[in-house]
């Protein structure tokens, strides 16, 4: 076997090391004669009869760089063995490329460099998967494995697209934050636990045995202390921690932009908020949003689209058809409604010629098995205008209680009206599914940029946790109640509303947040109602209590989740391609292997004895 010439690593000559004169997507056609310096990542290789041509790639773009052995031939000898993903220095002089290899699609494809010196960086081992610009995204091995080896997947420009618009939004949040007077503060990571409704991730303490500390789900009281300690106004790019069930959305760590304000109420946040969403669309996607976003209270939205984080960038409302029913005979709608139930409909257009087959589909895969309903009644209105057929027969449910729904939905020949009955509000819960399913189907929002944003305001205040067997904060503990409900806060805690707010965008949650409690009574008078007696509130926050005895200023805000923003504006469907280095499903790290065991005497260190599932 002959061995390999190893390839130089540096320039011949009196400078072996330049710095490069150029990044692989900056030069222009007024670079051209002009000696260059390059480095980056081979992208592609093609040798073509002699001349090889390389494809250079760094994170500003790709320049084609060309080795013919009449220019150098020291450096095409050593191209010939360039592998993808080798880190390579080039000098060369910029040309135009002859007429018929320019490249449309690169702002550097009419140009390239010949090479008269190459310096081989780092060879690289055979890449687990194709890196190249020229991938597309199908052919991109599993997730799991590009998590594996995150940073070859980050080399790849989608993914740093990404994290370009995320660095950019961090600078435009700032940056506009900062011109309306808002201080930055940075708020423990360590610290006691603040309740938002997760499990929290703990932390040892190695000097008090047995006592741990708790990172934020978010740093909700301190920035509350923020304002009473006279700051009027903090904003925090800031990493939370919560350990609950992971979903496309979701992520055990995330980052929240997150804003307090003293003297302030509903309008002031929300207003303050909309202009950063409208700075953020404007300069990163040159979209001009209008404002004020529409407002719609939890029970409307609720009723209507089935879900607190309603997608109305589509109508298919979902509907009451009660009052269609009343002394129909068909049993399982009457019964339903005798116990305060709702019999729900929603019309699918143009979908009335559906066959059996499509609809069984719909009824036991979709309707019982992902949502979880019942069962489906639906009514077919063929687009010939022939009868409607219901899936109930006439003698079971008659034929005039059908014709009273499709009058009230308004449904028309070709048209299929879908029904649902159940308690309420989970019957609404499962309408919103179906809705969500049929758009779907229908593919509503494909192809068309839509941004949908609104305020679902006027949130419960409080919920049945039947697991408790105590009422928990649908927000958190801090939120303060709807004035026109105080009233009610002993008698009927279930329906006192919060001067909570919601930021809604195309169907997802981007941030939620409230005017706060800062009556230092009415703060002991929640935890009650939550369940905790004085000396649990005391413990758990007396000094947040006693905080708010000093001058308290009336105060609220808002946490808006960072990555859900990131996510919807570069449009992929995963927290995960907008997070550098990211957690899977089951919160772990793959590449890295974390969580990871610990050694015996570190855990000794903290008092800890592990006593595992068998
Ligand atoms: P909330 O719990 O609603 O409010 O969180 C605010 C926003 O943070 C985002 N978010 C998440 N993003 C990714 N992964 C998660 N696991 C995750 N959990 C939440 C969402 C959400 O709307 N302290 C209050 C805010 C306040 O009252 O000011 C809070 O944290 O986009």
């Amino acid at each position: 076997m002959t061995a390999q010439p190893t390839p130089p690593t540096a320039f011949p000559g009196t400078d072996p090391h330049p710095l490069r004169t150029h990044t692989c997507g900056s030069l222009t056609t007024e670079d051209i004669g002009r000696r260059v310096v390059l480095k980056g990542w081979v992208d592609t290789r093609r040798d073509l009869g002699g001349v090889i041509f390389v494809d250079l790639r760094d994170r500003y773009g790709l320049t084609q760089v060309v080795f013919s052995p009449q220019d150098d031939t020291p450096s095409h000898a050593t191209a010939e063995q360039l592998r993808s993903e080798y880190v390579i220095s080039i000098r060369g002089r910029v040309q135009r490329r002859s007429p018929a290899t320019v490249n449309p699609l690169l702002p550097t494809g009419t140009l390239e460099v010949r090479v008269s010196d190459l310096a081989v960086l780092a060879e690289s081992a055979p890449v687990p998967f194709g890196v190249s610009a020229h991938v597309q995204k199908s052919q991109h091995s599993t997730e799991e494995r590009r998590l594996r080896h995150r940073y070859l997947d980050l080399r790849r420009p989608a993914m740093q697209h990404r994290l370009m618009v995320r660095h950019q939004a961090y600078q435009i949040t700032r940056r506009y934050f900062d011109a309306h007077r808002f201080v930055e503060v940075e708020t423990p990571v360590l610290m006691k636990s603040t309740p938002e409704g997760a499990r929290d991730y703990l932390v040892p303490s190695r000097v008090h045995p047995g006592r741990f500390y708790a990172l934020p789900q978010s740093p909700q009281t301190y920035k509350q202390l923020l304002m009473l300690a006279g700051m009027d106004r903090y904003m925090q790019i800031v990493k939370c921690f919560r350990d609950e069930d992971l979903r496309a959305d979701r992520q055990p760590e995330f980052t929240q932009i997150d804003v307090e304000l003293s003297f302030t109420n509903e309008q002031e946040v929300q207003s303050i908020t909309e202009g950063l969403m409208c700075e953020l669309w404007s300069e990163l996607l040159r979209v001009r949003l209008k404002v004020p976003f529409p407002h719609l209270t939890y029970n409307e939205a609720l009723r209507r689209y089935g879900t607190d984080r309603p997608d109305t960038r589509f109508g298919l409302e979902i509907e009451e058809l009660g009052k269609c029913f009343i002394g129909c005979g068909f049993r399982v709608f009457e019964s339903t409604l005798a116990r305060n139930g709702a019999v729900m409909g929603l019309v699918a257009p143009g979908m009335g010629d559906r066959g059996r087959g499509y609809m069984d589909r719909l009824d036991k895969g979709v309707v019982r098995g992902k949502i979880g309903a019942g069962g489906l009644v639906y009514v077919r209105l063929p687009s010939n205008g022939a009868e409607p057929t219901c899936s109930v027969n006439p003698r079971i449910l008659p034929r005039p209680y059908v014709e009273a729904a499709i009058s009230q939905t308004g449904a028309q020949a070709g048209d299929l009206l879908l029904i649902l009955c159940g308690p309420i509000p989970k019957v609404f819960l499962q309408m919103g599914a179906l809705r969500l399913h049929m758009s779907r189907e229908l593919r509503l929002t494909e192809g068309r940029e839509a941004w949908n944003f609104l305020w679902v305001t006027e949130f419960p205040l409080l919920e049945w946790s039947a697991e408790e067997e105590r009422f928990t904060s649908v927000h958190h503990p801090f939120t303060s109640v709807h004035p026109e409900d105080a009233h009610n806060l002993e008698s009927k805690p279930g329906q006192v509303r919060a001067r909570a707010y919601d930021l809604v965008l195309n169907g997802n949650e981007l941030g939620g947040g409230s005017i706060r409690i800062h009556d230092p009574g009415m703060q002991e008078d929640m935890f009650r109602l939550l369940g905790l007696d004085e000396e649990q509130a005391r413990g758990r926050f007396g000094f947040f209590l006693e905080a708010l005895r000093y001058g308290a200023p009336p105060h609220g805000g808002i946490a808006l989740g960072l990555d859900r923003i990131i996510m919807l504006m570069t449009g992929t469907p995963s927290l995960r391609d907008v997070i550098a280095f990211p957690k899977t499903q089951s919160a772990q790290e793959p590449m890295s292997g974390t969580p990871s065991t610990v050694d015996p005497h570190n855990l000794a260190d903290l008092h800890i004895a592990l006593r595992l599932p068998e």
